[in-house]
């Protein structure tokens, strides 16, 4: 019996064979921990989809209709420079409000995770880093959690004693982020993270792929600042030239990413600038290849 990853490579092989071409080029295909990280995820995965009357080839085709839905996008975005979408009110309705196109969409991007070489790059980076910031950590606030891919590998690295709120504004991510969280006594907020008050000061925040998505991040940023405590860390990851389905705010570069963060009263203590083309890693201003920037942060004093 071939490995998770070959069965995954011959069925998007099968059905769009350009796009098999790229994945094969992924440069962590014979780094033994990626195998090893794959072939577990990808069984717990099925395993979960199982549960849900759902299989792999499902959580494929999500995969694959995210991709075309991407092309698309690309395409737009090549010609005229800015995304498709540029309110709130447009991708809540389109996108988070509507239960068949988010289940494709959150499944698609979960699968990315572990496929796309600037995904991974950015998920290892997490892995490599989180058990430095989590010592002492009593309380944790996630804001779209989406697939909860995020929230599982935090929720390992927690002895019991702690708090997980996730605040997310789409039902279909709270319900897949339940399904697929394992453990961790998880509070679930299904809510808009602006209207979203608390009395607690987190001491660990993260947010993945979520301020493209906001009218102004900047006041997502400065939300956050308040409801986190001084000794905070946060880990946060935002795409730059990245057109897709609900990406509003356009982020050219990291640079601007980190301007917000400093405007908004925080700075990076560490960071990676992940590139969706291998070799053009110092592309980051090219506005044809989309980039993947995460960082953790704790609050300038
Ligand atoms: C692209 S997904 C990110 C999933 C995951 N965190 C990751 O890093 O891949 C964005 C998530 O943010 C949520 N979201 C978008 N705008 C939001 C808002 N204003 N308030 C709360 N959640 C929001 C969406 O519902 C979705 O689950």
């Amino acid at each position: 019996m071939g490995s998770y990853l070959d069965k995954i490579l011959d069925y998007i092989g099968d059905k769009n064979p350009m796009h098999y071409k790229k994945l094969k080029k992924n440069a962590y295909r014979n780094d033994t921990q990626y195998l090893e990280r794959t072939e577990a995820f990808f069984k717990n995965y099925e395993e979960l989809l199982t549960k849900e009357n759902k299989d792999l080839p499902y959580a494929l085709d999500c995969y694959l209709h995210m991709c075309s839905d991407m092309m698309y996008e690309q395409i737009r975005f090549a010609e005229t420079g800015v995304y498709t979408s540029t309110s709130f009110d447009e991708v809540n309705k389109r996108v988070y409000g509507n239960p068949e196109v988010m289940s494709y969409y959150m499944h698609g991007l979960l699968v990315s995770e572990y496929l796309w070489e600037h995904h991974y790059n950015v998920l290892q980076f997490f892995f490599n880093n989180i058990a430095k910031y989590t010592d002492g950590v009593k309380s944790i606030l996630e804001i779209g959690g989406g697939h909860g891919l995020f929230t599982n590998e935090i929720i390992k690295q927690m002895s019991a004693g702690y708090t997980y709120t996730m605040v997310d504004i789409s039902e279909t991510s709270i319900d897949m982020s339940k399904a697929f969280v394992k453990g961790g006594n998880v509070d679930y907020i299904l809510m808009d993270v602006y209207q979203y008050e608390s009395d607690k000061k987190f001491d660990f925040l993260i947010v993945g792929e979520v301020l493209e998505h906001l009218e102004d991040p900047l006041g997502l940023m400065k939300k956050l600042h308040s409801l986190t405590a001084d000794n905070v860390t946060a880990f946060l990851t935002v795409p730059c030239n990245s057109p897709t389905i609900d990406h509003i705010y356009l982020f050219k570069n990291p640079e601007e990413i980190i301007k917000l963060y400093n405007d908004a009263g925080w700075e990076v203590v560490l960071d990676l600038v992940a590139s969706s083309e291998a070799k053009k890693s110092d592309a980051v201003d090219d506005p044809l290849i989309p980039v993947l920037y995460g960082a953790f942060l704790k609050k300038k004093v």
